[in-house]
């Protein structure tokens, strides 16, 4: 599918609307073929080795147990493999992106929505990813509760946030009252490159879950 294609369904999508799931599932899974071609080529995404080496620069121990969620083709996989992760799981909507994350070093890859309840029970893992789901018409701030709920205490949380979107869906402030609530403790919040041939900027967030 060519970009313009792939932007065509997005333009059908209500980007307001972040309940999206069939539609957003079947965007993927016409996307997922064509998605590392216009990720390096057309959109020029670094939010997954820019978000992988954020996490590294508190997250020593490689053995970690980690979850990406909405990993997609395992573009997140591919760095944390590269950086001497050994333990990391994904989980996405759509199962066409997760069929070509398989040879990227995942333990388990499965199905799940961050607009549901995910099937990971509490306090499962060490540290969780998520880049590029909170964005236009996907998963909104709502999703912290669930990333929390799936992470260890003093586990990390290492999340973009597509500048467009920030405040818009409000971002910016949920992440403050998880703060003011002592629900996590940012590390870190910046705003950098995220996709760098569209000119579109990403806040990159890391937080440590009380
Ligand atoms: C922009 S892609 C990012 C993929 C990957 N994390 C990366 O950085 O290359 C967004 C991904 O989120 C997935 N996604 C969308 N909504 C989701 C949801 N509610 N729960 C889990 N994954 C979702 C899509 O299927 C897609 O694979």
């Amino acid at each position: 599918m060519s970009r313009k294609e792939g932007l065509k369904n997005y333009e059908e999508l209500n980007l307001n609307d972040t309940k999206n799931d069939h539609r957003l599932a079947e965007v993927y899974r016409d996307w997922a073929k064509k998605y590392d071609y216009d990720n390096d080529n057309v959109l020029g995404t670094v939010s997954q080795p820019k978000s992988v080496n954020l996490l590294s620069t508190k997250l020593k121990d490689k053995t970690a147990k980690i979850i990406d969620v909405g990993c997609g083709t395992g573009l997140v996989g591919k760095n944390l493999k590269a950086l001497g992760y050994i333990c990391f799981d994904g989980i996405d909507i759509s199962e066409e992106m997760l069929a070509i994350a398989k040879p990227r070093g995942y333990t388990n890859l499965f199905v799940g929505s961050l607009n549901k309840q995910l099937p990971v029970l509490e306090n499962t893992y060490d540290s969780a990813m998520c880049v590029g789901v909170f964005t236009h018409g996907h998963v909104s701030s709502d999703g912290f509760n669930e990333l929390c709920r799936i992470v260890k205490p003093g586990g990390y949380l290492c999340f973009t946030i597509n500048e467009g979107v920030f405040q818009k869906y409000g971002f910016e402030e949920t992440i403050k009252e998880f703060e003011v609530n002592n629900k996590w403790r940012v590390v870190s919040l910046y705003k950098d490159d995220y996709m760098t041939l569209e000119n579109v900027k990403g806040y990159y967030c890391l937080a440590t879950v009380n």
